[in-house]
């Protein structure tokens, strides 16, 4: 039986260089191995958890959508959807939320951070700015990953405790309903790159330190060019592992590649010269799919169509699964 590997990308903001190492890479190279099947879609319904400008959650659905599939994302093998498209996902969400347990919530750790920055702030409410939406955030991952039957769901760190918690849920639907749902493992890269930004510190939108992976030639170049280096003058042998310039380039480069410039650093490279040599070749190998995801985003009906038809797909096995648990819970359809 194949393995499924299910993970979603929430739609905020433009993907980055970071994104890429981290997150789109591994995915697509899974999705090429034979022996897995793969689910990724647009966590748009969590977009809105963060996210309460609609122009900004519906331009981050399209250039996320283009470029996964301007990366060469085979929409054909790995099914590639938009959440919000799946409308049973919020019905499986409503059925899990009844199976939650509210203290489960209470431990999850994007609220306690928010609860803990209220209680920082002096201020006289906890729950200040909190919303059921990023109260009950686990319970709408546990819907995505449960109606898929995930075995697999890559993610960062920060989102392990997520499907933990998706665990705890199926378990206790299982327990009380019979056996629906597969228990869904975390897989955390410990290979793939968390990337620093402009500053060194990890590529984030929240630090806004971002090298957008499309970002046009001229734009491009200006923003490697301010990537912050140390005082070492050229001629001084350097560090590469580490080192900013070098972890972006060896993230895009091949492992012969990488130990060429690795020599180079040894051998004293120029900061000037490093960011020359990266940006042409980041633009280079990016050129292409570059070109890819302009025309894409000069044909929104393209993206569409690929998400439709995904969607479709995915439809078919939610809508059947949806009803088999709406059996188990007693609202089936009366006859
Ligand atoms: N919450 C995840 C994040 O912010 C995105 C996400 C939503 C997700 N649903 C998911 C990831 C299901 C894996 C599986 O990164």
């Amino acid at each position: 039986m194949k393995q499924v590997y299910l993970t979603g990308i929430t739609t905020t903001g433009t993907p980055h260089l970071g994104n890429y190492a981290g997150a789109i890479k591994p995915a697509i190279e899974a999705s090429q191995r034979e022996d897995t099947e793969n689910f990724y879609f647009l966590a748009d319904l969590h977009a809105l958890i963060k996210s309460h400008d609609p122009k900004a959650v519906q331009q981050s659905r399209l250039e996320i959508a283009a470029t996964w599939i301007a990366l060469g994302l085979d929409t054909d093998k790995a099914v590639f959807y938009c959440q919000s498209d799946i409308h049973e996902i919020p019905a499986l969400t409503w059925l899990l939320t009844c199976q939650t347990a509210k203290g489960l919530m209470n431990r999850a750790h994007a609220y306690k951070a928010v609860v803990q920055e209220n209680e920082e702030a002096g201020s006289p409410d906890p729950d200040r700015g909190i919303t059921m939406g990023l109260f009950s955030y686990p319970v709408l991952m546990a819907a995505d990953i449960l109606m898929f039957k995930a075995h697999k769901v890559p993610v960062g760190r920060d989102q392990v405790q997520h499907i933990e918690m998706a665990r705890d849920i199926a378990q206790r639907f299982n327990h009380h309903y019979g056996d629906h749902f597969v228990l869904p493992e975390a897989e955390v890269a410990e290979s793939a790159s968390v990337l620093a930004g402009l500053d060194g510190r990890k590529m984030s939108k929240s630090y806004n330190n971002t090298i957008p992976l499309f970002a046009p030639e001229k734009k491009l170049r200006k923003l490697i060019m301010r990537i912050k280096t140390n005082s070492q003058e050229p001629g001084e042998p350097k560090e590469a592992d580490g080192n900013t310039l070098f972890e972006i380039y060896r993230a895009f480069a091949t492992p012969e590649q990488t130990a060429e410039v690795r020599q180079r650093f040894a051998d004293g490279i120029g900061w000037g010269e490093m960011k020359q040599y990266l940006f042409e070749h980041l633009n280079l190998l990016l050129s292409e799919p570059r070109e890819r995801y302009e025309a894409l985003m000069a044909r929104p009906d393209e993206i569409a169509g690929v998400l439709a038809s995904g969607a479709e797909k995915a439809r078919a096995q939610s809508a059947t699964f949806l009803s088999e648990l709406y059996d188990a819970v007693g609202i089936a359809p009366i006859r």
